[in-house]
């Protein structure tokens, strides 16, 4: 699957204009999509990371990581995901980098989500679904979780977020609405955010293959 991966991240290249300001997300297709880009790195203002694991290998590239308090609002997001259905929602989150992520994809006028062909499904939910919170209400959240959905909580033990936080994944849900279970887990006290990206899909899904599949 890696050589899939790099195939949809040297394809994302071609939505990356002279002089844009790039949001990156987080993974190891992310982690393909930094190294083309730094072969472009001298036409680009710089990029907004979704994570330091991004930042670092940015950097380590001699591209510049700007704030996204200082750059407003951006043209192009590009990240990955866990999986896509056919409307190009996505559960996102396996990295941990959920919550940055959100950000970025809302700050973006584009979003192009860079996949492998094993992360399209038909009904989201086969993976376990992270959810970030703030760890004093895992518990009373896992609780929640359990009452609203036919899921089960799991905390990611050992696991920390770039935000101090924890991450719940969430096994053996079946989301046929998840805009609608996006805005309801949203709602729990506690909860950072939902690794459910249906209320802003991704606007373009590259999958990667020879010839590399479009969906727009
Ligand atoms: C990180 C993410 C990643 O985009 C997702 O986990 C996919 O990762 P990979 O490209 O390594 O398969 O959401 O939080």
């Amino acid at each position: 699957m890696s050589e899939a991966k790099r195939l949809a991240a040297e394809k994302a290249i071609d939505y990356v204009e002279d002089g844009m300001i790039v949001g990156v997300g987080t993974g190891s297709t992310v982690a393909y999509f930094i190294d083309a880009l730094a072969r472009i790195r001298d036409r680009i203002q710089g990029a907004v990371s979704s994570s330091e694991q991004s930042t670092q290998r940015l950097r380590q590239h001699g591209i510049d990581v700007l704030d996204l308090n200082a750059t407003g609002p951006l043209a192009l997001y590009v990240d990955g995901a866990d999986e896509c259905d056919p409307h190009k929602r996505l559960i996102k989150g396996g990295g941990a980098a959920l919550t940055r992520e959100k950000i970025i994809a809302e700050a973006s006028e584009r979003f192009v989500c860079i996949i492998d062909p094993s992360k399209r499904v038909d009904v989201l939910g086969r993976f376990p679904l992270p959810i970030e919170v703030i760890p004093m209400a895992r518990s009373l959240v896992a609780r929640r979780i359990v009452a609203l959905t036919d899921g089960q909580p799991v905390w990611r033990e050992g696991v920390v977020t770039d935000n101090g936080n924890w991450i719940l994944d969430v096994h053996n849900l079946r989301i046929t609405d998840p805009v609608a279970l996006e805005a309801q887990l949203n709602q729990i006290p506690g909860v950072v955010s939902v690794g459910l990206f249906a209320r802003r899909p991704a606007d373009v899904v590259i999958v990667g293959g020879e010839p590399p599949q479009i969906l727009d």
